[in-house]
């Protein structure tokens, strides 16, 4: 079965060139001009004509959270409702979490994981896992996971009493990955001085969902960013900080950068877009944009672009975690601190980082590119296989029209949630055809896909440059 995709703008992280690109099963066969004619991509079984589109890879979100349990509840997309959003967006591999259960082995959270996304998702997935105790058996189960394929460990130095770890657990998984190669990701908030302030603002009553923001100061992001970036400076290891969303972290991981420590962060869409004046909406309303960390004052989004810019932040992801505003974001009524935390965002990055990043004249294609599904596939494992249009690498394709206009809705969405963060914004472009492995997931405004098509995705050592 060959598909041809002709007269595309194909954009990589490296080129944009009009070409045309041909699919043979479940690979790229070629990328070239003029393959319609020359024989390769004559009689091909089906074409496509992409005139006037961008052909790109399939976005690779490398931070989602399908089904996790949080807060007493759980995140409301599974991997069937979830990557299926994925793919109507664009995006065609996760990296989801698994969580090691307390006093559990590192083995069952991964087991527990497989066992809800291989039947279910819709596109090809990886799984990091969240570590929340680290003793020595632990240490030595880091190796059997990167064994198999799950060579990333997410550390929280937030949420005391759930998954916070102290400094000295930190340094001792950092320093196991300084021999098995494994990469630690940090959750950098400091949940010691953050607990303290939660507690006090409750007991002066002050219980409404803006309060979340105000009791989780930039400063303590900055200070753990700072932290994280010490350790594993001392332990001799990279270090990769997950949703990054203020200044003085970015400051944190630039000052580590320019000092030569091999430190790396994602941003996300929501930090880019959205403010703590969301947070501040009248009533309980802000509940629907209450995450961690919290959403910053809207002069922080400058900076945050040029972190981008700069290849600073080398990394767009959304850490979907989606909660029902009415059934579960309603748990903290009475209290902001008992608001399930995440945000959805899983159908929206790839459209809503081209209409701000490149149609607004932030970034070029090549580094859309780049944040959306290059460098992902490249420090998660991934890369040549995904990430990238190259003869031999997966047919995991996006056939973008930049010029479709539309507006983000909850009506419209297909994330099993009832609100979106960015109802009523008007965006500029729409992944009209989703391939994935050669077999098209989305056209003509159809979903195609099916539950269990997508496959686990065993993933090689952390590695920047591909
Ligand atoms: O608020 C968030 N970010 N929820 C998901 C869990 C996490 O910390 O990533
Ligand atoms: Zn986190
Ligand atoms: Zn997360």
């Amino acid at each position: 079965m060959t598909t041809l995709i002709k007269n595309g703008t194909v954009v990589t992280a490296a080129d944009m060139t009009v070409a045309d690109v041909l699919v043979d099963g479940e690979r790229i066969q070629a990328v070239g001009t003029g393959l319609a004619e020359t024989g390769t991509g004559a009689g091909a079984d089906t074409v496509i004509d992409a005139a006037g589109r961008y052909v790109m890879p399939g976005g690779i979100d490398v931070h989602t959270h399908m089904e996790l349990p949080f807060g007493g509840t759980f995140a409301s997309d599974d991997f069937a409702t979830g990557t299926a959003a994925a793919a109507w967006g664009g995006t065609t591999t996760i990296v989801d979490f698994a969580v090691q259960g307390y006093g559990e082995s590192l083995a069952q959270g991964l087991d527990a994981w497989l066992a809800k996304a291989e039947p279910k998702s819709h596109i090809d997935f990886g799984l990091h896992l969240i570590v929340r105790e680290i003793n020595e058996p632990i240490l030595r189960e880091m190796d059997t996971m990167i064994d198999r394929g799950v060579p990333s460990f997410k550390l929280f130095m937030a949420y005391p009493g759930v998954f916070m770890l102290d400094d000295a657990s930190i340094f001792r998984a950092m320093s196991r990955t300084a021999d098995n190669g494994g990469l630690i990701m940090l959750h950098a908030e400091n949940g010691g001085a953050i607990d303290v302030l939660v507690q006090r603002y409750l007991a002066e009553g002050k219980t409404a969902p803006v309060n979340h923001g105000l009791t989780r100061p930039s400063s303590m992001e900055g200070e753990a960013t700072h932290r994280a970036i010490a350790l594993a400076e001392l332990a001799g290891v990279p270090v990769y900080i997950v949703h990054l969303s203020s200044r003085e972290a970015l400051n944190a991981v630039r000052e580590g950068r320019d000092r030569g420590v091999p430190a790396y962060a994602e941003t996300c869409p929501q930090y880019l877009y959205l403010s703590l004046d969301d947070l501040a909406r009248p009533g309980f309303e802000g509940a629907k944009f209450v995450c961690s960390p919290p959403l910053r004052p809207a002069d922080h989004q400058a900076d945050l672009w040029r972190g981008l810019i700069t290849d600073d932040l080398q990394v767009v992801s959304t850490d979907h975690c989606p909660f029902d505003y009415k059934d579960q974001k309603i748990l903290g009524k009475d209290d902001f601190s008992a608001i399930p935390n995440g945000l959805p965002g899983v159908e929206d990055r790839y459209t809503l980082l081209w209409d701000g990043g490149v149609a607004a004249g932030h970034i070029t294609p090549t580094r859309f590119v780049e944040l959306i599904a290059t460098a992902p596939a490249r420090m998660f494992g991934l890369h040549p296989r995904k990430g990238t249009l190259a003869p031999g690498a997966d047919a995991d394709i996006v056939v973008f029209n930049p010029d479709a206009e539309r507006t983000l809705s909850a009506s419209t969405h297909h994330m099993r949630v009832d609100y979106s963060c960015y109802e009523g914004r008007k965006v500029r472009g729409l992944p009209e055809v989703v391939m994935q492995r050669g077999r098209v997931l989305v056209q003509d405004g159809k979903f195609l896909g099916q539950p269990g098509a997508g496959q686990f995705l065993p993933r090689g050592r952390f590695s920047p440059g591909g």
